[in-house]
């Protein structure tokens, strides 16, 4: 299986990208590191054991990272995901206890015990990466890839008409790992926009009668409102599960070798993510970007796997 480190903000659709990885034979997770986003980072490691508590998971070391951004004032997401990050979901206190490294350590080690073995799956803003980063240069070279949910290319913003909201949180962090000479493979708005889960999905996952599937129906009802409420889709938009899912199965997406950028400049484009399509910079690439997804089998890839677990 392809070893994977998760780094996030849990948050209702990252909660999902776990549960993705927990119920594919295709990964094994290694460990997860929690950054501040979607709510705060004390809040996401409860989110994160508690998830995993729900699965009978292994006991995979949960890290606490970062708790605000290096520059930019903290950005939490309440009217996206509920105070407590999990929508209308409430899981019980988790039963064991974070792992004792700071959530960079944790990337940082567990990278070095296996110099290109480790694919990191970065799902929140990129504080604990840009950190680690900066305190290990050399994971540059031991990371084999890393996966990033994160940005909006063609397509807008949803946190400002221009930002994506992971790279808005921090966009300074994005600036550092962009510019890190990892080989790093970004998700952006531009394909996550085109998977939805919709509520007959749900309804379809509630035949179970599972509390993985009250789980899932109680942290998404919150999503699907919010989805209704500002952005006229019925649904929600599963944009970890996707990136979650590029970690083993890559062909999912359809990826084209660019020059990707973050503007830093603190102006009304502040976190804006650009690629230089016409090869104006001179620059050469650094990133792979999706900029095409085969969303049928991507969302029928993760009812299938949500429904594994709700009869297991
Ligand atoms: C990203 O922001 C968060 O709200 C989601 O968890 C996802 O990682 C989408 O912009
Ligand atoms: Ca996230």
């Amino acid at each position: 299986p392809v070893r994977i480190l998760i780094d996030t903000d849990p948050g209702i659709d990252d909660a999902l990208a776990i549960l993705l990885a927990l119920a594919s034979p295709e990964v094994q997770v290694e460990g997860i590191s929690v950054v501040f986003g979607n709510c705060a980072v004390d809040q996401g490691v409860r989110n994160a054991l508690a998830v995993l508590d729900l699965v009978h998971a292994p006991q995979i070391p949960v890290a606490r990272g970062m708790e605000r951004p290096l520059v930019q004032p903290l950005l939490l997401a309440p009217e996206t995901h509920g105070d407590t990050g999990l929508g209308y979901a409430r899981l019980p206190e988790p039963t064991r206890q974070p792992d004792p490294r700071h959530g960079m350590d944790l990337i940082i080690e567990t990278a070095r015990s296996a110099p290109g073995e480790i694919t990191l799956v970065a799902l929140g803003p990129l504080t604990n990466l840009a950190m680690a980063l900066r305190r290990e240069p050399r994971l540059v070279h031991w990371l084999r890839r890393v996966i990033i949910m994160g940005g909006a290319i063609r397509h807008q913003g949803n946190t400002t008409p221009l930002a994506e909201f992971n790279v808005y949180c921090d966009p300074h962090a994005a600036h550092i790992v962009y510019h890190s000479g990892l080989p790093i493979t970004l998700v952006p708005l531009d394909v996550t926009y085109q998977v939805v889960l919709k509520p007959e999905h749900v309804n379809y996952l509630l035949s179970f009668e599972s509390p993985v599937a009250q789980f899932i129906a109680d942290a998404t009802r919150f999503y699907m409102e919010f989805h209704d409420a500002y952005q006229q889709i019925e649904g929600c938009v599963i944009n970890d599960p996707l990136a979650l899912a590029v970690a083993f199965a890559p062909d999912l997406v359809g990826t084209e070798a660019h020059f990707v950028d973050v503007d830093i400049s603190g102006g009304v484009s502040m976190g804006k993510t650009f690629a230089d399509f016409y090869r104006m910079t001179g620059k050469s690439s650094n990133m792979e970007v999706a900029l095409t997804v085969d969303h049928a089998r991507f969302i029928n890839l993760f009812v299938e796997r949500m429904a594994y677990l709700c009869r297991s």
